[in-house]
């Protein structure tokens, strides 16, 4: 396959918070343990919680946000044993994933994430606190003199605590004043922050509008060269992927994302979609014209390991995906039209843009060789063909005689007609024409 190059782990830029040396490489932080687990119903144990982050290193992500540790004693030991754990086994090729935790921007929070992921050979503590008039006036009840005095001391005391890896989030910047954002965003790099994030916390932003913000925050937050920019899009409006990958475009080079998607509400911006476009087209359609880097955006992940870890958080967290889901749900490889079945049998690249294989998902799991499910929608060819792979090489007449009674049957059986029943219209007309 042409693009089977793009699927091997690519050589990461050393890893130094706040900085990347490559202005193309684009990190890939994790938080399906964090904002993931803040689904609705979807708490994971420390085991499972363990699991999953060492299959999010399998798969090479850069940074794991692996809890927010004043949430809970079981939260806090989660972190730490991950931090332990995870957060020193270094790969081979030196890659070891940065371990981060989440907190308020209080020292309380601050102190209790240092002391779950001091353990890591990169910890980081991320802080937050809202920035937008809404979150400001009726939720902190604070003016923004007062926000931003308490990110500036938030930032301040985690340095103080001697981590060095610092990442502050406006909470709903997409719906903050870009001129507050431009104020608090500047104090707190001098304060010390190294990966400014920029949630779109309620899926508010179009792409072009989150697009401009991150392109406006570049250009106006004093000493934003010396800082990693990151996007963390939620998807109320199923528009976090796009989000996401505008936010790239236009210059930020961490996004936030979760396996499957999962997150508060309507979720986040999934990986494995982020990264699969950036694998298939990074190369070729971004960053043109915007005077950063190459224009070729890549990641590190090694996309073979989606499809387990896909699986694995849905077992876990009790969320099936939807089976459209793009990348990874059930459907994602099937075909059940006999135009598309057709295209399918002469050349896969007909209907499919990336091979199963590639997110480490083997045909052998599907319903046939091709991914083609037998429907009402099927057609003969899909059918004699699936028939060949079943040993039957039947004649034109029998051919016809057996698909005429499968498209009858197959109207009315959901799902599809599986080996078995094909097996059972071959021996009827056997039967019949004796
Ligand atoms: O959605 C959000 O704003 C967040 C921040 C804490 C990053 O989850």
């Amino acid at each position: 396959d042409a693009n089977e190059a793009l699927y091997q782990r690519k050589t990461r830029p050393e890893y130094i918070p706040g900085r990347i040396d490559d202005p193309d490489y684009v990190r890939i932080f994790d938080t399906t343990l964090r904002d993931g687990e803040q689904s609705p119903g979807a708490t994971l144990t420390s085991a499972e919680k363990l699991e999953i982050a060492q299959n999010l290193a399998r798969l090479g992500v850069d940074i794991i946000e692996a809890g927010f540790p004043i949430a809970s004693p079981d939260d806090f030991n989660a972190v730490k044993q991950i931090a332990d754990i995870v957060g020193n086994d270094v790969f081979d090729d030196g890659y070891v994933p940065v371990i981060c935790g989440l907190s308020r921007a209080n020292d309380r929070d601050i102190q209790a994430a240092w002391d779950a992921v001091k353990g890591a050979i990169r910890p980081r503590v991320h802080t937050f606190i809202a920035t937008s008039p809404i979150h400001m006036e009726t939720k902190l009840n604070k003016t923004p003199d007062e926000v931003v005095a308490i990110a500036v001391h938030a930032v301040e005391f985690a340095k103080s605590l001697g981590c060095t890896d610092i990442e502050f989030s406006p909470e709903d910047a997409g719906r903050s004043d870009p001129e507050f954002l431009y104020r608090i965003l500047s104090e707190v790099i001098k304060a010390g922050a190294t990966t400014l994030n920029i949630p779109d916390t309620t899926g508010w932003n179009m792409p072009w509008e989150f697009g401009a913000l991150i392109n406006k925050l570049r250009e106006n937050v004093e000493g934003a060269e010396n800082v990693i920019f990151s996007t963390h899009c939620q998807n109320d409006l199923g528009l976090a992927t796009a989000n996401s990958l505008a936010g790239a475009l236009n210059g930020a080079r961490q996004l936030e994302c979760t396996i499957n998607g999962i997150g508060e509400r309507a979720g986040n911006a999934s990986l494995e979609e982020i990264v699969m476009a950036l694998s298939l087209k990074g190369s070729t359609h971004f960053d043109e014209g915007m005077g950063i880097g190459s224009g070729k955006l890549y990641t590190a992940i090694n996309p073979v390991h989606i499809t387990p870890t896909s699986k694995m958080v849905s077992e876990y967290t009790g969320m099936a995906c939807q089976p459209h889901k793009a990348i990874v749900g059930a459907n994602a490889f099937q075909h059940e039209s006999g135009i598309h079945q057709d295209g399918m049998i002469k050349n896969k690249s007909t209907y499919e843009i990336m091979t199963p294989e590639s997110i480490g998902l083997m045909r052998g799991e599907q319903q046939s060789g091709a991914g083609i499910v037998l429907g009402k929608h099927s057609g003969r060819n899909a059918v004699g063909t699936r028939l060949k792979e079943l040993g039957y090489d039947l004649d034109v007449d029998k051919l016809n005689a057996v698909f005429k009674r499968f498209k009858q049957v197959a109207e009315r059986k959901k799902g599809g007609l599986e080996d078995d029943d094909l097996e059972a219209l071959v021996s009827d007309q056997a039967g019949l024409s004796n």
